[in-house]
């Protein structure tokens, strides 16, 4: 499964980039506003120099040709750039379309089994799964990817599920386990998938059973 980050802060998108397992980030429109960003092309483009692999931005307008026309420019902003369109009728009908134009597509909110299928259906290269969300109004978020991933299997869809909607590192292992190709996580949860409680103590106990040794 690969990492990517789930925010569009610069600062956190270097860091989690230096690390070296960050193979992308997805931004949305409230991702964006939370860093008070205005300029959304110069964010985007920003992001896109710094990361390695694709970056995921929205569309922010509603109806088929103006998301159509939105998608075009933004897919011209940089060639690392992914598309965000939501799991609706409208959005269905324009990831049919772009698709064909080999614009690649992030089917974003995907809240059910039979949305990721149209989406694969319609071209979409992922299709993000909102675990957290749907935790949220008492469903198994985790229950859906696990759906997800075994039906593109099954009919051998080339469509990547993303995790999306991490709330914490337990989400990141169960989505391991269902398969999913791609956890989209906040800098927080990443951070705290590297931690263990016991690996810090360990490397305490042995710096300091070495320190007692080298000063023989
Ligand atoms: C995914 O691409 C979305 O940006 C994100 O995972 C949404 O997460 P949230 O439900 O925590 O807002």
């Amino acid at each position: 499964m690969r990492i990517f980050l789930d925010t569009a802060n610069v600062d956190q998108i270097r860091q989690g980039v230096k690390l070296g397992i960050v193979s992308g980030v997805t931004t949305n429109p409230s991702l964006i506003s939370k860093e008070g960003l205005a300029d959304y092309k110069a964010v985007v483009k920003a992001i896109c120099k710094i990361v390695p692999g694709p970056v995921s931005a929205e569309v922010v307008v509603e109806g088929v040709e103006p998301m159509i026309e939105q998608a075009r420019d933004i897919a011209t902003w940089a060639s690392n750039v992914v598309i965000k369109i939501p799991a609706t009728t409208d959005g269905l009908e324009v990831i049919s379309v772009l698709s064909k134009e080999d614009i690649k597509i992030n089917m974003t909110l995907c809240f059910s089994l039979n949305q990721a299928l149209l989406g694969a259906l319609a071209g979409a290269t992922y299709v993000s799964s909102f675990v957290g969300r749907l935790d949220d109004i008492g469903h198994d978020g985790m229950e859906l990817v696990r759906d997800i991933v075994d039906v593109f299997e099954y009919y051998q869809l080339t469509t990547e599920v993303i995790a999306a909607s991490i709330r914490h590192p337990e989400h990141c292992v169960v989505a391991a386990k269902a398969g999913a190709h791609i956890a989209t996580v906040p800098y927080k949860v990443l951070m705290q998938m590297i931690q263990h409680p016991l690996t810090d103590a360990g490397v305490t106990r042995f710096l300091a059973d070495w320190q007692r040794v080298s000063q023989k």
